[in-house]
């Protein structure tokens, strides 16, 4: 099938690979020309396990090609999806701007019918606007659907959960565009669920605002076992065993970030509220979400007392590991919160230094080339993101280099009585403390 997808940025890039990948021919439309050309000459902008390989495979199979021309996509597709971001406002607020703008652009080129996708995270009703656009802003009366089809992507491994997904939602009511959908996901032999617009828009906020909740709800818990002695990683263990409940989404760590949950769960109790239904539950989420950092450095404060002129090695900037994105990471926050306590932190990333520093993110960081460099010296390390990298730093190597062998480990990566046979003071979270003997 011939697809446009409007917007290459994370979801659009890797929907346009994937799509392409299983055989449909798909143009990819950025309005940023420098991408654009950075695409077509093999330069992916951001980092994500396999998207490479992908894109350069299927653009050499002219099966993908990049254009900044709306027009051309709407011409030479039967499907358009709109990817383009719905950024937050201050008060939490979507701002849809660039859905709105997209639509009148398509308008303004539609000459035949098409099937639009929206497949960017908006509130529910938004597909009726973006009809209600596309009608009033196309001169010749064109015949069209809209569809809500949500994405469900993590970040580090877009590509397996877009080649093979738990399930697609397509809501739509129009059974030509029905037909069409299902052809585009045919080859993906997953679970297709339909529905009518407005529920597909509501299942991702939902989606995402329950996950979020799963991770708060685990945080809270951590306090509890720290309290009360305890081992939250038992205790996650002991309750997702319960498949009712599921063992995913309960590690306890320093909160979740990201681009998607912080902003999503702010729209939905936005949208909530505006709708007259304010989803208080979603406050109590947030706030836990916060306390959760707050409590870390408490414990850091506790354990080092004065945390001025410190030196703290941190692990990890990226807000989760396998991607270079450092948009709303924890950890970026907690070096931020360190250095204006007065704290010199040397941090590192295995892909996210650049990013830090071309954005100059943490201003007074210093940023090392390996895991074992940040350590050198240190008063104390902190464990932010959990690459797996980490896991296979030589610990003996790490406690002969740090002036006081102290672990924060902050996402529950290390084993607590390893660390301690090895010599460490360590703190997970919700976790008994350990020291070393002797
Ligand atoms: C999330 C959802 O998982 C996707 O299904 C959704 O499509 C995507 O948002 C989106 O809306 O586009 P993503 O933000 O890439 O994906 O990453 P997650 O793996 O969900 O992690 C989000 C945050 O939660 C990270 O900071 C991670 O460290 C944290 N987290 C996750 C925890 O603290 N504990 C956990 O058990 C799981």
């Amino acid at each position: 099938m011939k697809i446009a997808i409007i917007g290459s940025g994370y979801v659009g890039l890797v929907t346009g690979a994937c799509f392409a990948e299983v055989g449909h021919e798909v143009i990819c439309v950025d309005n940023d020309e420098r991408k654009i050309k950075a695409l077509r000459n093999g330069k992916i902008p951001i980092y994500e396990p396999g998207l490479e390989q992908l894109v350069l495979r299927n653009v050499s199979a002219h099966r993908l090609q990049f254009t900044g021309s709306i027009e051309q996509g709407v011409d030479n597709s039967e499907v358009i999806f709109i990817a383009v971001p719905t950024p937050p406002q201050t008060d939490g607020s979507v701002d849809l701007t660039y859905i709105e703008r997209v639509a009148r652009e398509i308008a303004s080129v539609l000459k035949e019918y098409r099937v639009i996708v929206d497949k960017s995270t908006v509130p529910v009703k938004t597909g009726e606007k973006v009809a209600d656009t596309i009608r009033r802003y196309n001169k010749v009366n064109v015949d069209f659907d809209v569809v809500s089809n949500p994405e469900f992507l993590r970040e580090g491994c877009a590509v397996p959960d877009l080649m093979q997904p738990d399930r697609i939602v397509i809501g739509s009511n129009s059974e030509r565009a029905l037909a069409i959908m299902k052809k585009v996901y045919e080859p993906f032999m997953a679970p297709i669920m339909v529905t009518d617009i407005n529920s597909a828009e509501l299942i991702k906020h939902a989606a995402n605002s329950f996950l979020a909740l799963k991770i708060s709800y685990i945080n809270a818990l951590s306090a509890i076992c720290e309290a009360s002695g305890a081992d939250i990683e038992k205790v996650a263990d002991g309750i997702g065993a319960d498949k009712r409940i599921g063992r995913s989404f309960l590690n306890a760590g320093l909160g979740y970030g990201g681009s998607c949950f912080p902003k999503d769960i702010a729209a939905f109790i936005a949208i909530s509220e505006q709708i007259g239904e304010p989803f208080h539950l979603l406050r109590e989420v947030q706030r836990i979400n916060e306390h959760q950092r707050e409590r870390f450095l408490k414990r850091l404060r506790d354990t080092l007392w004065v945390l001025k002129e410190k030196r703290i090695a941190v692990w990890g900037l990226t807000f989760k590991p396998d991607t270079d994105d450092v948009r709303n990471s924890v950890a970026i926050d907690l070096v931020n919160d360190l250095i204006r306590e007065g704290a010199h932190v040397t941090a590192y990333d295995p892909k996210g230094n650049q990013r830090v520093q071309e954005l100059d993110l943490c201003p007074g960081i210093h940023l090392a080339n390996s895991a074992l460099e940040a350590v050198q010296g240190a008063e104390s390390l902190i464990l932010a993101t959990e690459w797996p990298d980490f896991g296979d730093v030589d610990l003996t190597e790490v406690r002969s280099r740090m002036h006081t062998p102290i672990v924060f480990d902050g996402r529950n990566l290390f084993d607590p009585a390893t660390m301690r046979d090895l010599g460490f003071q360590y703190y997970g979270i919700g976790r008994p403390l350990t020291k070393a003997i002797g």
